[in-house]
Protein backbone atom coordinates (compact mmCIF):
# COMPACT_ATOMS: atom_id res chain seq x y z
CA UNK A 1 0.00 0.00 0.00
CA UNK A 2 1.01 3.38 -0.95
CA UNK A 3 1.91 5.87 1.87
CA UNK A 4 -0.67 8.81 1.65
CA UNK A 5 1.31 11.98 0.68
CA UNK A 6 0.99 13.94 3.80
CA UNK A 7 1.94 11.05 6.28
CA UNK A 8 5.78 12.34 5.19
CA UNK A 9 7.52 13.30 8.19
CA UNK A 10 9.31 16.59 7.88
CA UNK A 11 12.47 17.33 9.71
CA UNK A 12 12.41 17.70 13.70
CA UNK A 13 12.36 21.04 15.32
CA UNK A 14 16.05 21.98 17.29
CA UNK A 15 16.25 19.93 19.70
CA UNK A 16 12.99 17.51 18.73
CA UNK A 17 10.13 19.98 20.33
CA UNK A 18 8.44 22.85 18.73
CA UNK A 19 8.60 25.53 22.06
CA UNK A 20 5.03 27.42 22.48
CA UNK A 21 5.21 30.07 24.65
CA UNK A 22 2.08 31.75 23.90
CA UNK A 23 -0.48 31.70 26.75
CA UNK A 24 -4.13 31.44 25.76
CA UNK A 25 -7.34 31.18 27.32
CA UNK A 26 -7.73 32.34 31.31
CA UNK A 27 -4.20 32.10 31.64
CA UNK A 28 -3.71 34.69 29.02
CA UNK A 29 -6.06 37.09 31.00
CA UNK A 30 -4.82 36.12 34.40
CA UNK A 31 -1.36 36.61 33.10
CA UNK A 32 -2.15 40.07 31.55
CA UNK A 33 -3.76 41.35 34.66
CA UNK A 34 -1.19 40.48 37.31
CA UNK A 35 1.36 41.55 34.85
CA UNK A 36 0.29 45.15 35.29
CA UNK A 37 1.59 45.59 38.47
CA UNK A 38 4.84 43.98 37.83
CA UNK A 39 8.05 45.92 37.35
CA UNK A 40 8.52 46.45 33.56
CA UNK A 41 11.05 45.90 31.65
CA UNK A 42 11.49 48.40 27.82
CA UNK A 43 12.24 46.37 25.54
CA UNK A 44 14.69 47.06 22.11
CA UNK A 45 13.58 46.38 18.91
CA UNK A 46 15.80 43.48 18.96
CA UNK A 47 13.90 42.29 22.22
CA UNK A 48 10.51 42.52 21.17
CA UNK A 49 11.96 40.10 17.57
CA UNK A 50 13.19 38.17 20.34
CA UNK A 51 10.55 37.66 22.26
CA UNK A 52 8.06 36.83 19.22
CA UNK A 53 10.76 34.46 17.97
CA UNK A 54 11.11 32.57 21.65
CA UNK A 55 7.26 32.21 21.82
CA UNK A 56 6.40 30.99 18.65
CA UNK A 57 9.30 28.22 18.69
CA UNK A 58 11.35 30.11 15.93
CA UNK A 59 14.42 30.00 18.61
CA UNK A 60 13.24 26.28 19.85
CA UNK A 61 14.79 24.76 21.78
CA UNK A 62 15.28 28.19 23.53
CA UNK A 63 12.32 29.10 26.32
CA UNK A 64 13.84 32.74 27.36
CA UNK A 65 16.54 34.82 27.42
CA UNK A 66 19.71 32.63 28.09
CA UNK A 67 21.17 32.63 31.21
CA UNK A 68 25.41 33.05 31.96
CA UNK A 69 26.41 29.24 31.20
CA UNK A 70 24.52 28.72 28.15
CA UNK A 71 25.56 32.86 26.76
CA UNK A 72 29.23 31.67 27.72
CA UNK A 73 29.42 28.43 26.17
CA UNK A 74 27.00 30.27 23.03
CA UNK A 75 29.81 33.16 22.89
CA UNK A 76 32.88 30.96 23.21
CA UNK A 77 31.78 27.23 22.07
CA UNK A 78 28.88 27.94 19.56
CA UNK A 79 26.75 25.13 21.40
CA UNK A 80 24.43 25.27 24.11
CA UNK A 81 25.00 23.94 27.20
CA UNK A 82 23.41 20.77 26.39
CA UNK A 83 25.26 20.03 23.64
CA UNK A 84 22.96 21.19 20.64
CA UNK A 85 24.46 23.91 17.85
CA UNK A 86 23.78 28.00 18.57
CA UNK A 87 25.90 30.52 17.34
CA UNK A 88 24.31 33.81 18.52
CA UNK A 89 23.71 34.62 22.06
CA UNK A 90 19.65 35.56 23.20
CA UNK A 91 19.68 38.04 25.55
CA UNK A 92 17.90 40.84 27.59
CA UNK A 93 20.45 43.18 28.98
CA UNK A 94 19.26 46.04 30.94
CA UNK A 95 20.75 49.37 33.10
CA UNK A 96 22.63 48.37 36.08
CA UNK A 97 19.85 50.44 38.10
CA UNK A 98 17.06 48.26 36.95
CA UNK A 99 19.17 45.14 37.32
CA UNK A 100 19.54 45.97 40.74
CA UNK A 101 15.89 46.73 41.71
CA UNK A 102 14.78 43.52 40.38
CA UNK A 103 15.56 40.03 42.78
CA UNK A 104 16.34 36.70 41.52
CA UNK A 105 12.95 34.48 41.06
CA UNK A 106 10.69 37.51 40.72
CA UNK A 107 8.68 38.04 37.37
CA UNK A 108 8.68 41.35 35.45
CA UNK A 109 6.33 42.47 32.70
CA UNK A 110 7.74 42.20 29.16
CA UNK A 111 7.09 46.36 27.92
CA UNK A 112 7.57 47.02 23.78
CA UNK A 113 7.60 50.80 23.32
CA UNK A 114 4.28 51.38 21.66
CA UNK A 115 5.32 52.11 18.27
CA UNK A 116 1.90 54.25 17.31
CA UNK A 117 2.29 56.23 20.63
CA UNK A 118 5.59 57.69 22.08
CA UNK A 119 6.16 57.75 25.49
CA UNK A 120 3.50 54.71 26.09
CA UNK A 121 3.63 50.68 25.90
CA UNK A 122 2.34 48.02 25.78
CA UNK A 123 2.90 44.56 28.19
CA UNK A 124 3.63 41.47 25.97
CA UNK A 125 4.86 39.04 28.45
CA UNK A 126 6.12 37.75 31.54
CA UNK A 127 10.51 36.75 32.47
CA UNK A 128 10.87 35.24 35.49
CA UNK A 129 14.30 36.16 36.13
CA UNK A 130 16.13 32.87 36.98
CA UNK A 131 19.81 34.95 36.68
CA UNK A 132 22.10 38.04 36.78
CA UNK A 133 24.84 38.09 35.14
CA UNK A 134 26.89 41.12 33.60
CA UNK A 135 28.92 39.85 30.46
CA UNK A 136 32.15 41.27 28.53
CA UNK A 137 31.04 43.14 25.53
CA UNK A 138 34.34 43.48 23.74
CA UNK A 139 34.58 39.25 24.06
CA UNK A 140 31.10 38.87 22.74
CA UNK A 141 31.85 41.44 19.76
CA UNK A 142 35.19 39.73 19.01
CA UNK A 143 33.81 36.18 19.20
CA UNK A 144 30.32 36.52 17.30
CA UNK A 145 31.06 39.27 15.08
CA UNK A 146 34.99 38.79 14.32
CA UNK A 147 35.53 42.24 14.79
CA UNK A 148 35.34 45.04 17.96
CA UNK A 149 34.70 47.99 15.73
CA UNK A 150 31.90 49.59 16.75
CA UNK A 151 31.38 50.70 13.17
CA UNK A 152 30.04 47.15 13.13
CA UNK A 153 26.05 47.70 13.79
CA UNK A 154 26.16 44.39 15.29
CA UNK A 155 28.85 45.18 17.59
CA UNK A 156 27.06 48.78 17.77
CA UNK A 157 24.05 47.39 19.65
CA UNK A 158 26.21 45.61 21.81
CA UNK A 159 28.28 48.52 23.02
CA UNK A 160 24.93 50.58 23.47
CA UNK A 161 22.80 48.29 25.37
CA UNK A 162 22.78 47.76 29.12
CA UNK A 163 25.52 46.04 31.51
CA UNK A 164 23.64 43.47 32.93
CA UNK A 165 21.70 40.58 31.24
CA UNK A 166 18.44 39.13 33.14
CA UNK A 167 17.86 35.51 32.25
CA UNK A 168 14.71 33.49 32.37
CA UNK A 169 11.73 31.84 30.93
CA UNK A 170 9.21 33.84 29.02
CA UNK A 171 4.98 33.56 28.74
CA UNK A 172 3.70 35.95 26.40
CA UNK A 173 -0.01 37.26 26.07
CA UNK A 174 0.14 39.84 23.40
CA UNK A 175 2.15 39.57 19.84
CA UNK A 176 4.14 42.79 19.47
CA UNK A 177 2.21 45.31 17.79
CA UNK A 178 4.15 45.17 14.33
CA UNK A 179 3.18 41.68 13.97
CA UNK A 180 -0.49 41.92 14.55
CA UNK A 181 -0.52 44.90 12.05
CA UNK A 182 1.91 44.19 9.82
CA UNK A 183 2.15 41.63 6.34
CA UNK A 184 -0.95 39.44 9.21
CA UNK A 185 -1.48 37.37 6.09
CA UNK A 186 2.28 36.60 5.36
CA UNK A 187 3.20 35.83 8.86
CA UNK A 188 3.21 31.96 9.60
CA UNK A 189 4.92 30.66 12.75
CA UNK A 190 6.50 27.63 12.85
CA UNK A 191 3.26 25.38 13.99
CA UNK A 192 1.33 27.30 10.93
CA UNK A 193 4.39 26.77 7.88
CA UNK A 194 4.89 22.68 9.22
CA UNK A 195 1.10 22.30 9.16
CA UNK A 196 1.35 24.32 5.68
CA UNK A 197 4.14 21.82 4.21
CA UNK A 198 2.26 18.90 5.14
CA UNK A 199 -1.10 20.10 3.95
CA UNK A 200 0.80 20.53 0.48
CA UNK A 201 3.07 17.20 0.77
CA UNK A 202 6.07 19.26 1.19
CA UNK A 203 8.45 17.23 3.04
CA UNK A 204 11.70 18.78 1.47
CA UNK A 205 11.31 22.63 1.48
CA UNK A 206 14.44 24.52 1.23
CA UNK A 207 14.81 27.90 3.17
CA UNK A 208 15.58 31.34 1.65
CA UNK A 209 16.93 34.02 3.74
CA UNK A 210 16.93 37.83 2.72
CA UNK A 211 16.97 41.11 3.80
CA UNK A 212 16.91 43.28 0.79
CA UNK A 213 14.56 43.18 -2.15
CA UNK A 214 14.64 40.77 -4.79
CA UNK A 215 17.17 40.43 -8.05
CA UNK A 216 18.07 38.14 -10.34
CA UNK A 217 21.03 36.42 -9.03
CA UNK A 218 18.65 35.70 -5.50
CA UNK A 219 16.05 34.41 -8.05
CA UNK A 220 18.87 32.18 -9.85
CA UNK A 221 19.86 30.30 -6.59
CA UNK A 222 16.42 29.73 -5.31
CA UNK A 223 15.43 28.51 -8.40
CA UNK A 224 18.43 26.23 -8.45
CA UNK A 225 17.31 24.94 -4.78
CA UNK A 226 13.81 24.88 -6.02
CA UNK A 227 14.79 22.05 -8.45
CA UNK A 228 15.94 19.01 -5.82
CA UNK A 229 13.49 19.84 -3.27
CA UNK A 230 9.43 19.47 -3.17
CA UNK A 231 8.76 23.54 -1.92
CA UNK A 232 10.54 26.81 -1.50
CA UNK A 233 9.79 28.99 1.50
CA UNK A 234 11.37 32.75 0.67
CA UNK A 235 11.59 34.12 4.18
CA UNK A 236 12.39 38.14 3.78
CA UNK A 237 13.69 39.41 7.48
CA UNK A 238 11.20 42.48 8.44
CA UNK A 239 12.76 42.74 12.28
CA UNK A 240 15.42 45.46 12.95
CA UNK A 241 18.20 46.10 9.92
CA UNK A 242 20.13 49.30 9.78
CA UNK A 243 19.03 52.29 8.78
CA UNK A 244 20.23 51.93 5.47
CA UNK A 245 18.85 48.96 4.60
CA UNK A 246 15.72 49.54 2.11
CA UNK A 247 12.52 49.19 4.49
CA UNK A 248 11.02 46.13 4.95
CA UNK A 249 7.85 46.61 3.38
CA UNK A 250 9.40 47.71 -0.13
CA UNK A 251 11.30 44.55 0.59
CA UNK A 252 8.64 42.03 0.69
CA UNK A 253 6.68 44.22 -2.08
CA UNK A 254 9.48 43.65 -4.65
CA UNK A 255 8.47 39.84 -4.18
CA UNK A 256 4.85 40.40 -4.08
CA UNK A 257 5.40 42.15 -7.22
CA UNK A 258 6.73 39.20 -9.06
CA UNK A 259 5.72 35.83 -7.75
CA UNK A 260 2.61 35.35 -9.45
CA UNK A 261 4.35 35.75 -13.19
CA UNK A 262 7.78 33.99 -12.33
CA UNK A 263 6.98 32.05 -9.85
CA UNK A 264 5.20 28.42 -9.89
CA UNK A 265 2.95 29.53 -6.60
CA UNK A 266 1.85 25.56 -5.73
CA UNK A 267 5.69 25.25 -4.85
CA UNK A 268 6.39 28.32 -2.97
CA UNK A 269 5.26 30.10 0.05
CA UNK A 270 6.26 34.01 0.55
CA UNK A 271 6.31 34.06 4.56
CA UNK A 272 8.23 36.69 6.39
CA UNK A 273 10.69 36.09 9.16
CA UNK A 274 10.46 38.51 12.57
CA UNK A 275 13.85 38.19 13.48
CA UNK A 276 15.86 41.16 14.01
CA UNK A 277 19.09 41.43 11.54
CA UNK A 278 22.59 40.91 13.20
CA UNK A 279 24.89 40.95 10.46
CA UNK A 280 26.78 38.02 12.18
CA UNK A 281 28.27 36.95 8.82
CA UNK A 282 28.97 33.07 9.48
CA UNK A 283 27.48 32.65 12.68
CA UNK A 284 24.26 34.56 11.84
CA UNK A 285 23.97 31.75 8.87
CA UNK A 286 24.11 29.14 11.03
CA UNK A 287 21.46 30.74 13.40
CA UNK A 288 19.62 31.63 10.31
CA UNK A 289 19.15 28.29 9.32
CA UNK A 290 18.73 26.43 12.54
CA UNK A 291 15.51 29.28 13.05
CA UNK A 292 14.22 27.67 9.30
CA UNK A 293 14.66 24.42 10.41
CA UNK A 294 12.24 24.99 13.03
CA UNK A 295 9.87 26.35 10.62
CA UNK A 296 9.89 22.68 8.95
CA UNK A 297 12.64 23.42 6.46
CA UNK A 298 15.12 20.55 5.30
CA UNK A 299 17.17 22.64 3.35
CA UNK A 300 18.82 26.20 3.70
CA UNK A 301 20.41 28.66 1.00
CA UNK A 302 23.79 29.97 1.97
CA UNK A 303 24.84 32.38 -0.43
CA UNK A 304 27.91 35.16 -1.18
CA UNK A 305 28.56 37.28 2.06
CA UNK A 306 25.65 35.79 4.06
CA UNK A 307 24.61 38.23 6.38
CA UNK A 308 27.73 40.15 5.81
CA UNK A 309 28.61 43.92 6.35
CA UNK A 310 30.88 46.06 5.41
CA UNK A 311 34.12 43.96 4.57
CA UNK A 312 33.96 42.46 7.91
CA UNK A 313 33.76 38.17 6.24
CA UNK A 314 35.10 36.91 3.66
CA UNK A 315 32.94 36.02 0.71
CA UNK A 316 32.50 32.54 1.50
CA UNK A 317 33.01 32.39 5.47
CA UNK A 318 29.58 31.60 5.73
CA UNK A 319 30.01 28.19 4.00
CA UNK A 320 33.40 27.43 5.81
CA UNK A 321 31.30 27.60 9.35
CA UNK A 322 29.67 24.48 8.59
CA UNK A 323 32.62 22.53 8.53
CA UNK A 324 32.96 23.55 11.97
CA UNK A 325 29.30 21.62 13.25
CA UNK A 326 28.55 18.05 13.33
CA UNK A 327 25.79 17.61 10.33
CA UNK A 328 23.52 15.27 11.98
CA UNK A 329 23.30 18.14 14.89
CA UNK A 330 22.25 20.74 12.41
CA UNK A 331 19.97 18.24 10.38
CA UNK A 332 19.10 20.92 8.26
CA UNK A 333 21.17 20.88 5.01
CA UNK A 334 22.72 23.79 3.92
CA UNK A 335 23.20 24.63 -0.02
CA UNK A 336 26.06 26.40 -0.81
CA UNK A 337 26.03 28.89 -3.80
CA UNK A 338 28.41 30.84 -5.33
CA UNK A 339 28.24 34.74 -6.55
CA UNK A 340 25.93 35.04 -8.95
CA UNK A 341 25.65 37.59 -11.86
CA UNK A 342 24.38 37.78 -15.25
CA UNK A 343 26.49 37.52 -18.18
CA UNK A 344 25.71 38.80 -21.52
CA UNK A 345 27.21 36.33 -23.88
CA UNK A 346 25.33 33.27 -21.89
CA UNK A 347 22.09 35.48 -21.81
CA UNK A 348 21.81 34.37 -18.51
CA UNK A 349 21.98 34.14 -14.54
CA UNK A 350 25.44 32.57 -14.09
CA UNK A 351 28.52 32.11 -11.41
CA UNK A 352 32.02 31.74 -12.00
CA UNK A 353 31.71 27.55 -11.77
CA UNK A 354 29.29 27.34 -14.43
CA UNK A 355 30.33 30.19 -16.87
CA UNK A 356 33.34 30.16 -19.44
CA UNK A 357 33.48 33.80 -20.27
CA UNK A 358 35.28 36.97 -18.46
CA UNK A 359 34.42 39.82 -16.27
CA UNK A 360 33.67 41.61 -19.72
CA UNK A 361 30.47 39.55 -20.23
CA UNK A 362 29.64 39.92 -16.69
CA UNK A 363 26.90 42.62 -15.04
CA UNK A 364 27.96 43.80 -11.30
CA UNK A 365 26.21 46.67 -9.72
CA UNK A 366 27.38 47.32 -5.98
CA UNK A 367 24.89 48.10 -3.60
CA UNK A 368 26.35 51.26 -3.40
CA UNK A 369 25.62 52.03 -7.00
CA UNK A 370 21.94 50.63 -6.45
CA UNK A 371 21.05 52.81 -3.63
CA UNK A 372 22.14 55.45 -5.93
CA UNK A 373 20.19 54.38 -8.82
CA UNK A 374 17.49 54.66 -6.78
CA UNK A 375 17.88 57.74 -5.17
CA UNK A 376 18.06 59.60 -8.53
CA UNK A 377 15.19 58.18 -9.40
CA UNK A 378 16.35 55.48 -11.94
CA UNK A 379 15.37 52.32 -13.12
CA UNK A 380 17.81 49.03 -12.37
CA UNK A 381 19.25 47.75 -15.49
CA UNK A 382 17.23 44.08 -16.47
CA UNK A 383 19.86 42.02 -15.87
CA UNK A 384 20.36 43.14 -12.56
CA UNK A 385 16.58 43.34 -11.57
CA UNK A 386 13.31 42.34 -13.30
CA UNK A 387 11.70 45.71 -14.23
CA UNK A 388 8.99 45.12 -12.36
CA UNK A 389 11.15 45.42 -9.13
CA UNK A 390 12.61 48.39 -9.81
CA UNK A 391 9.06 49.82 -10.10
CA UNK A 392 8.45 48.82 -6.58
CA UNK A 393 12.15 49.82 -5.81
CA UNK A 394 11.80 53.30 -7.06
CA UNK A 395 8.73 54.12 -5.99
CA UNK A 396 9.46 53.05 -2.26
CA UNK A 397 12.48 54.78 -2.21
CA UNK A 398 10.57 58.07 -3.20
CA UNK A 399 7.92 57.92 -0.49
CA UNK A 400 11.14 56.69 1.60
CA UNK A 401 13.00 59.96 0.73
CA UNK A 402 9.41 62.42 0.88
CA UNK A 403 9.72 62.76 -2.86
S1 LIG B 1 21.48 38.57 3.80
O1 LIG B 1 22.07 39.50 4.78
O2 LIG B 1 20.10 38.23 4.11
O3 LIG B 1 22.34 37.41 3.61
P1 LIG B 1 20.85 39.23 1.02
O4 LIG B 1 19.41 39.53 1.12
O5 LIG B 1 21.63 40.08 0.09
O6 LIG B 1 21.52 39.43 2.46
O7 LIG B 1 21.12 37.73 0.63
C1 LIG B 1 20.18 36.72 0.77
C2 LIG B 1 20.84 35.38 0.41
O8 LIG B 1 21.25 35.39 -0.97
C3 LIG B 1 22.10 35.05 1.20
O9 LIG B 1 22.21 33.64 1.34
C4 LIG B 1 23.21 35.56 0.30
O10 LIG B 1 24.41 34.88 0.56
C5 LIG B 1 22.66 35.24 -1.07
N1 LIG B 1 23.11 36.14 -2.16
C6 LIG B 1 22.86 37.46 -2.28
N2 LIG B 1 23.34 37.95 -3.45
C7 LIG B 1 23.93 36.90 -4.08
C8 LIG B 1 24.62 36.74 -5.33
N3 LIG B 1 24.78 37.74 -6.19
N4 LIG B 1 25.10 35.51 -5.63
C9 LIG B 1 24.93 34.45 -4.78
N5 LIG B 1 24.29 34.56 -3.61
C10 LIG B 1 23.79 35.75 -3.24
Amino acid sequence: MTEPRNSYKLIAPHGGVLVNRLLDGDMRDVMRERARTMTRVPLSPMNVADVECVSTGVYSPLTGFMGQADYTSVVHDMHLTNGLPWTVPVTLAVEQALADSIAVGQTVALAEPDPDAPGAERLLGVLTVSEKFTYDKAAEAQEVYRTTEAEHPGVARIYAQGDVCLAGDIWVFDRPKEVVSTFGDIRLTPAETRALFTERGWRRVVAFQTRNPIHRAHEYIQKVALEIVDGLMLHPLVGETKSDDIPADVRVASYQAILDTYYPMDRVLLNVFPAAMRYAGPREAIFHAIARKNYGCSHFIVGRDHAGVGKYYGTYDAHLIFDEFDPRALDITPLFFEHAFFCKKCEAVVTAKTCPHGKEQWVFLSGTQVREKLAAGEMLPVEFTRPEVSRVLVDGMRRVNGR
